[in-house]
């Protein structure tokens, strides 16, 4: 397969500062002169925000770690795990297509893509959710057939089950990831022959399954929020240690971030170390015991907010629109650094969402998540 850019560009790519930030940590792992050394897991975090490599994503990245763009294309057109043409917004599923898979019916799962998403992999479906591919041996063999869906793999398919799996994804439900023919992991399918020892008091689903289920969103996690924004040793600064500043053969520039094209920005002084987020002062928001008149809001209207966030905001005392959209930034590091995933609430914008929800007013996420009748 011919792997080049889409025809189709978008004019620019900036990073979110959440993952600025934590791109930047990267290119501290490596020796200086070395930062050209980040660019995959750079690559990666675009691909992440965007869903796809774009070219201004490629460059941004190449201008970052001061690198040709030419040698950043050559890396994300080699690997198959970057994608250089747009993905469905839903999901993007890889159906391995290998020998044990092949074996045990992929052929067959490939033809339930065909007919439900589309025609040729890499192509959109007409919905614009879906899209997929057939990839090479994902290691899950003893599972087969299996398919990755986001960071998931969902193992053990038939047909019937995968078309059922799209289906699900398509009106905006999350499947659970997994064995789907009720293995734990990859043990007979006749049961345990031995270590029955541990069958007593597992937990329900295996590690990666309970991790997918105890985020409550399999799929959307693929939005770069997933790992710690910033890396440990980055702490060293705040003890008088400076982390060495990044330096590379052609020197790095700062990249853009979603904010405000770098352009509209005065000149900055060169950084002597690179930039860390300021700590900001927590300040505990007003809360409520209970909602009022026992009548929450729905606050998985607020992009980026699922059943378990939405859980964890109750317990906290949040229960309304109008709470969220007075959130003050001492606040916001307040509620930031009780919930799993930081930087969730700036990244989405839930306070600009709750704002608009408030009012009566509809946001477009809450408009397709009621259409596709997600949160009835
Ligand atoms: S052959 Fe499909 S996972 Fe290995």
């Amino acid at each position: 397969m011919l792997r080049r850019l889409h025809p189709e560009q978008p004019e620019s790519f900036a990073f979110t500062p959440a993952n600025l930030a934590w791109a930047e940590a990267q290119m501290t792992k490596y020796p200086e002169g070395r930062q050209a050394s980040a660019v995959i897991p750079i690559l990666w975090r675009a691909q992440e925000q965007e869903g796809w490599l774009t070219r201004p994503a490629i460059e941004a990245v190449a201008d970052m770690l001061g690198m040709a763009y030419i040698r950043v294309l050559e890396v994300a057109s080699f690997y198959f795990m970057f994608q250089l043409q747009p993905v469905g917004s839903v999901a993007h599923i890889q159906v391995c297509g290998t020998t044990s898979c092949m074996i045990c019916g992929a052929e067959d799962l490939i033809a339930v893509c065909k007919d439900k998403i589309a025609p040729k992999a890499h192509q959109l479906s007409d919905d614009g959710k879906l899209s997929w591919e057939e990839v090479e041996c994902l290691g899950s063999c003893a599972n087969a057939p299996m398919a990755q869906i986001g960071k998931d793999y969902y193992e053990d398919l038939t047909a019937e089950g995968f078309g059922q799996i799209i289906e699900d994804l398509r009106a905006g439900k999350v499947p659970t990831p997994g064995p789907q023919n009720g293995r734990y992991t990859s043990e007979p399918l006749s049961g345990l022959t031995s270590l029955k020892e541990y069958e007593a008091g597992k937990p329900e689903g295996n590690a990666s399954v309970a991790l997918a289920t105890g985020l409550g969103d399999t799929v959307k996690r693929i939005d770069g929020t997933e790992v710690p924004l910033v890396t440990p040793w980055l702490d060293r600064t705040d003890k008088g240690d400076p982390a060495p500043a990044p330096k590379a053969d052609k020197a790095p520039k700062k990249a853009k971030t979603a904010e405000k094209p770098a352009e509209d920005k005065p000149k900055e002084p060169k950084a002597e170390t690179p930039a860390e987020p300021e700590a900001v002062a927590e300040k505990a928001p007003e809360t409520l015991t209970e909602a009022r008149g026992g009548q929450p809001d729905d606050l998985k209207l607020l992009k980026g907010v699922g059943p378990k966030l939405e859980q964890t905001l109750h317990e906290l005392g949040f229960f309304h629109f109008d709470q969220i959209a007075k959130w003050t930034e001492a606040e916001v590091a307040w509620v930031d650094s009780r919930l799993k995933f930081k930087g969730r609430i700036e990244r989405d914008g839930w306070i600009d969402q709750a704002k608009k929800l408030a009012a009566g007013e509809e946001t477009e996420f809450a408009k397709s998540a009621k259409k596709d009748g997600r949160y009835d």
